[in-house]
Formats: structure tokens, C-alpha cells, sequence
């Protein structure tokens, strides 16, 4: 009996002592919430009601965000704020908001939130790469330099232009051996587009069917799908986590070993480098690299150089690859815009030359055509996240330092104010009454401002030339035991058509 009394008097303590606990981890956890939480601004731009902890991720639904962001955008208008947790984000919809957000305020939105699902690749407060470093110096010398190693790329044997053409021609010799049956251009398109890349990073191409690089490009495939997801975007909201041993490694597998090959490429090109001839990026930052302390403090390390290699691929394959499978869908979905293409393909280059930037000015439907695809295609509908740099203000709302700005593109590439019809494929967006180019401003599928994509001008020159070299060798035309593709994309990160099959015919 007394151990009874005993136990029941222990355990009640016990359970006291839970209920203290409770109570004690409430209060500490709301005064932590408090603390965290933004202060009330004035002229904060307006938002949905804001929870401890979870701030407003109620208010999106995560099965359906589009359309949560177009209810939110509805009720408050182009400008409003959304808090993940205690991160406090301003949405920015419409040309007007992020035009003068990302061109009149450019350095006021130049910074970029610091993300730590990428710490795991060797980013970090001294090696940011390029596409998401901080705004600052760091940020300006290695933009600089791989923007002028973009721009001089004489320094192999060919130029630039000249390898995006040989490169063309090896994606038509693919497209002709399949005779005529139906395909996915996916896997070949992705294959050019990543040798230029390769080529500009490493100094080679790879043959289509090479094993060595269908590994790569199944690591970056792996490597951007790992990032979508609630894991990976629950670690960027509570990085903590990131630090749990072997999680990261267990959920970024592919982009480790996309590295891990990275990282084998560079070490061949430290083995074999001479200073005296720059075979291709890698070289040219090595060269950077021997020029001592100064060069190091600026940002040119290893570790940096590993990051900018990602960066180029990161930016400059995924996207070139989506806009061009878009390009040739449309072109199924509408023949007659096609013909018109090729009518003046034959008529300014004819069937044999190959195409050069020189014909770009005088081939303006072309032309037309290509920026109505990114325009249309929207592939990254709402740019990469941006943070302000110092507090600022914006149509009359104020918001402070290290808010992180989401700038909804595809808002300003569909505007309704602005394109006469935005939600349809129509070239003639970019065509004056006369025929010829013209290019409204609210066309920004780049971004714009100091963040704009390092790789538009590559970007426009693959687009071109790729193009122009399919439509002057081939007529592309639905297979007919398929069904009319789907013109709605499918959304991660990028905003990419469902897989269709085509017949390529040679012209
Ligand atoms: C961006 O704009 C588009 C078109 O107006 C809209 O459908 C989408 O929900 C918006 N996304 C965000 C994140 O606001």
C-alpha cells in the first residue's frame, strides 16, 4: 500500500513536472516566435494573417500553389508578403512592380538570400559561386571575369559561335538517323546544349552516345529534381537540419556526384595546364588562380572555381534545352507559322550555308518567332529569388533590408496590360506594322537589372542557331497515331513541356 502511495505520488510529480515542462516550452517557443518575427512596419506591403512558427505557409497550398498565388494576388493586390517561418518574403507581381523593382532599383534588389541546401557543394559565406552569390565584390570580380571569358572565347581554336554551329550540325545528324520516325527530341537537344556548355567549361565535346556523358547529364538531371520537394525546401527555411549527419549526402546523392565529376575535370585540367595557351574557362580561372593572395581574396579559389562550373551547367543547360523543346512543339502546334519560318530561312540563308548571327537583323519573323517562344514558353516563371540589399521602398510600400523578393516573370511575360494576346502564341507580338523586329520592354524572360542571366547573350545565340539549323534541314510534323501535345507546362523550377514525340522530315 505505501509503495503505492508511493509510486502514484511519484508519478503524479512526474507527471507535473511534464505538464511544467509543457507550459515552460510554450511560453519559450511563443517568446522565440516573438523575438524572430518581423517587427510592424509601416507601409508593409499587405499579406495574409501570419501564424508562430509557420508564419503564412497555411496560405499556400502546396498541391496547387499557382493557384493560392493567384487568390493571394487577388485579395492584395501586385504587392504583397508572405513570411516562411521567419523569413519574410515580398512578392512582386505585374511589369510596373518589377521593372522598377529589378531595373530603376536594381542595387536595392540585387542581393540574393543565402541558401543552405547548397552548403553540402562547398557553398558557403567564402565561395558563393556566381548565380546566387551575395551582392558584393566577391560577386562583381567573378561575374566580370566569366562574362569577359564568355565574350573572348577566340581563345580555343574556334569561337564560339563557330562550335554552337559544328554543334548543330551533330544534333541534325541525330535527328536525320532516326529517318523520319517519331522521337522525343528531348535526350539529343539536351546533348548539344550541354556541349556547349562543356565546351566553354572543359575545352571538349562528348559523342552523343559516349557513357562518360550520359553520366553527367544523368547526375544534373538527378541534381535539379533533388532540389524540388518539401525536403529540400523545408532545409532551406530550417538549415539546421542541413547539419544532421549524412542527410544531406542522402538526399543530394546525384549532386554530390555531379561534383565528385566536376571535381575529376578540373584535376585533369591542373595536370595537363600550360600557362602559356588557355584552352577554355577552367584554364582561364586557373590563370587567375596563380595570381596570388589578391586573386584569392577576390574570390578566385578551387572551391570557387568547382561552383562556377555548376553554375554555367545549372544556368546554362536545363534552360536553353526546355526553350527549344518548346520552340519545336510549337511548331508542331502550328505549321503555318512554321512555313513562314522556313520561307525566310531559304530566302535570306537558303538550304545549304549554315547560319550565322550575322542573319539574325535581317530575319525578323524568325526572330519574332524564337522571343515569342521564351516569351510564351515563361520557363522560369518566377525568376530565381532575389533579396533587397538595404531598405527601400517600392510603389509606396516599404520594405526593409534582407527581404527576400520573389519577381513573378511569368506575370510580366503574360501581362494583360501590356501583350496584346498573352495567352496565345503569337509572334507577332515582336513584329511592327512594317514586319519588322521590335522588342517591348516588358519582355524579360532573363530577369533584368545587375542579377540578369550572365548567359543571355549565349543563350540567344544557341536559340538562334539551333533553331534556324532544324528548320533549314527538317519540317516538323506530329506523328499521327499521337495525340495534339499538351500546351500546358509542368513545373519544377522550370516550367517544361510534357514529353511529345515528333517526326523530324528531312527538307
Ligand atoms: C505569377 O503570375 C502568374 C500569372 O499572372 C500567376 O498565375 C501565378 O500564380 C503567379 N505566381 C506567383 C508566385 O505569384
Amino acid at each position: 500500500m505505501a509503495l503505492f502511495l508511493w509510486l502514484g505520488s511519484q508519478l503524479s510529480s512526474l507527471w507535473s513536472n511534464i505538464s511544467v515542462l509543457g507550459v515552460f516550452l510554450t511560453v519559450f517557443t511563443l517568446l522565440l516566435d516573438f523575438m524572430k518575427r518581423r517587427k510592424k512596419w509601416s507601409h508593409y506591403p499587405p499579406g495574409p494573417v501570419s501564424l508562430p512558427f509557420i508564419g503564412t505557409m497555411l496560405s499556400v497550398d502546396f498541391h496547387n500553389p499557382a493557384h493560392s498565388f493567384k487568390q493571394l494576388q487577388k485579395k492584395f493586390g501586385n504587392i504583397y508578403n508572405l513570411q516562411n517561418c521567419w523569413t519574410n518574403v515580398v512578392v512582386l507581381n505585374g511589369y510596373k512592380a518589377v521593372k522598377e523593382a529589378l531595373v530603376h532599383k536594381s542595387e536595392d534588389f540585387a542581393d540574393r538570400p543565402y541558401l543552405p541546401i547548397y552548403e553540402h557543394l562547398g557553398y558557403g559565406k567564402k565561395s558563393e559561386g556566381i548565380v546566387l552569390a551575395r551582392y558584393g565584390h566577391g560577386w562583381k570580380e567573378l561575374r566580370k571575369f566569366t562574362l569577359s571569358t564568355l565574350r573572348n572565347f577566340g581563345m580555343g581554336k574556334k569561337s564560339l559561335e563557330e562550335r554552337v554551329v559544328e554543334e548543330a550540325g551533330f544534333l541534325c545528324s541525330t535527328f536525320k538517323s532516326k529517318e523520319g520516325h517519331s522521337f522525343n527530341v528531348h535526350a539529343p537537344v539536351n546533348n548539344a546544349v550541354c556541349n556547349v556548355i562543356c565546351t566553354i567549361v572543359f575545352g571538349e565535346r562528348f559523342d552523343y552516345n559516349d557513357e562518360t556523358f550520359h553520366k553527367l547529364l544523368s547526375f544534373f538531371e538527378n541534381f535539379l529534381k533533388e532540389e524540388t520537394g518539401f525536403l529540400p525546401q523545408l532545409l532551406n527555411v530550417v538549415p539546421v537540419l542541413v547539419r544532421i549527419p549524412g542527410l544531406a549526402q542522402k538526399i543530394f546523392q546525384s549532386q554530390k556526384a555531379f561534383m565528385d565529376f566536376i571535381d575529376v575535370l578540373i584535376d585533369k585540367h591542373r595536370e595537363t595546364w600550360n600557362p602559356a595557351y588557355t584552352r577554355d574557362l577552367t584554364d582561364a580561372f586557373l590563370k587567375e588562380m596563380e595570381k596570388g593572395k589578391e586573386a584569392e581574396e577576390n574570390g578566385f579559389h578551387y572551391n570557387n572555381l568547382r561552383l562556377v562550373a555548376a553554375d554555367l551547367f545549372g544556368a546554362g543547360s536545363e534552360t536553353t534545352t526546355t526553350t527549344l523543346r518548346w520552340a519545336l512543339l510549337y511548331m508542331l502546334l502550328h505549321p503555318e507559322i512554321q512555313s513562314k519560318v522556313q520561307a525566310e530561312i531559304d530566302k535570306v540563308i537558303g538550304r545549304e550555308r549554315p547560319p550565322t548571327m550575322k542573319d539574325q537583323v535581317s530575319m525578323p519573323y524568325t526572330n519574332a518567332v524564337i522571343h515569342e517562344v521564351q516569351r510564351y514558353g515563361d520557363i522560369i516563371p518566377v525568376g530565381l529569388p532575389h533579396m533587397t540589399y538595404r531598405d527601400t521602398e517600392l510603389q509606396g510600400f516599404f520594405i526593409p533590408k534582407g527581404t527576400t523578393i520573389i519577381t513573378n516573370l511569368s506575370s510580366v511575360l503574360k501581362d494583360e496590360t501590356v501583350w496584346e494576346k498573352p495567352n496565345e502564341f503569337y509572334p507577332e507580338h515582336f513584329l511592327d506594322v512594317n514586319g519588322q523586329f521590335v522588342k517591348p520592354d516588358a519582355f524579360l524572360p532573363f530577369s533584368a537589372g545587375r542579377r540578369v542571366c550572365l548567359g543571355e547573350q549565349l543563350a540567344r545565340m544557341e536559340l538562334f542557331l539551333f533553331f534556324t539549323t532544324l528548320l533549314q534541314k527538317f519540317t516538323f510534323v506530329l506523328p499521327e497515331d499521337q495525340p495534339r501535345p499538351r500546351e500546358d507546362g509542368h513545373f519544377a523550377l522550370t516550367n517544361s513541356p510534357h514529353p511529345y514525340l515528333l517526326q523530324a522530315v528531312p527538307r
